[in-house]
């Protein structure tokens, strides 16, 4: 099951998770973060209801918390993997700040409670990222906004080529070096691969009950950020 494998990896893995990814991306995902948050489209006037779903070490809130320093919110730091919410715990003590356990699959919040969902990075990692995506739209309050940043297709043949050779061979020597666990960073590049692409990932978004489905390439399609809003039907 992948719920098991998926777990696993990031239980071995999360007390270097945030260095590999400085390692791996050599620090590029940090812009990525920051210019997800510069697509949030939140109300200074209101107090607002956050959830970040696959939120690991807390990254994003992290980024909210510094670059929205007037913003009035309450946040759910959601993930299955404790040892995940643990690492991120020692990082984040804001009173605004819940923590909690859980599968994107199956959430435990009531429908139409969120103004903003976020996911960077996990949506790749979940079981069914359908059922995942009819759970992001059911406790979004209507018209709110689902952001996610995940990897993408790179489109330009020759950064593509360059890509291939460095994320195939490099990665998965710097994690075994770094958290002695080479199959986690190779099932880190095949996650990636059997990603959908931007097009397709657009079209269920559009399925599953959002509009104004849009997608920005960051670093030659590298990641991809997709911003989208619940339907009001
Ligand atoms: C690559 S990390 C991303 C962490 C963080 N959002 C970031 O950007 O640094 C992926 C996270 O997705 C979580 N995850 C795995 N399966 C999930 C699921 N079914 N639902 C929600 N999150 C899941 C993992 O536990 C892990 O913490």
């Amino acid at each position: 099951m992948k719920k098991e494998k998926v777990n696993k990896i990031f239980e071995s893995i999360a007390n270097k998770y945030d260095l590999m990814n400085d390692l791996m991306s050599l620090g590029i995902h940090r812009k990525w973060k920051r210019d997800l948050v510069k697509h949030l489209d939140l109300d200074k006037n209101k107090n607002n209801s956050i959830l970040d779903l696959g939120c690991g070490t807390g990254d994003i809130i992290s980024n909210i918390i510094k670059s929205k320093k007037n913003l009035k919110f309450q946040a759910y730091l959601v993930d299955p993997n404790i040892k995940m919410i643990e690492e991120g715990k020692k990082k984040l003590k804001q009173k605004n700040l819940i923590w909690l356990s859980s599968y994107g699959e199956n959430l435990p919040f009531k429908n139409n409670k969120f103004d903003l969902v976020t996911m960077a990075f996990s949506l790749r990692n979940v079981e069914n990222i359908k059922k995942t995506l009819n759970e992001v739209n059911r406790v979004l309050k209507k018209n709110g906004q689902f952001i996610c940043l995940e990897f993408g297709k790179v489109k330009n043949l020759a950064v593509n080529s360059i890509y291939k050779i460095y994320s195939e061979n490099l990665i998965p020597e710097i994690g075994e070096k770094i958290t002695g666990n080479k199959d986690a960073y190779t099932y880190l590049i095949e996650s990636i691969k059997k990603f959908p692409s931007q097009e397709e990932i657009c079209k269920i978004l559009k399925l599953k009950n959002f509009y104004n489905v849009k997608y920005y390439e960051l670093s030659f399609g590298v990641a991809v950020i997709y911003s989208c809003k619940k339907k009001n039907s």
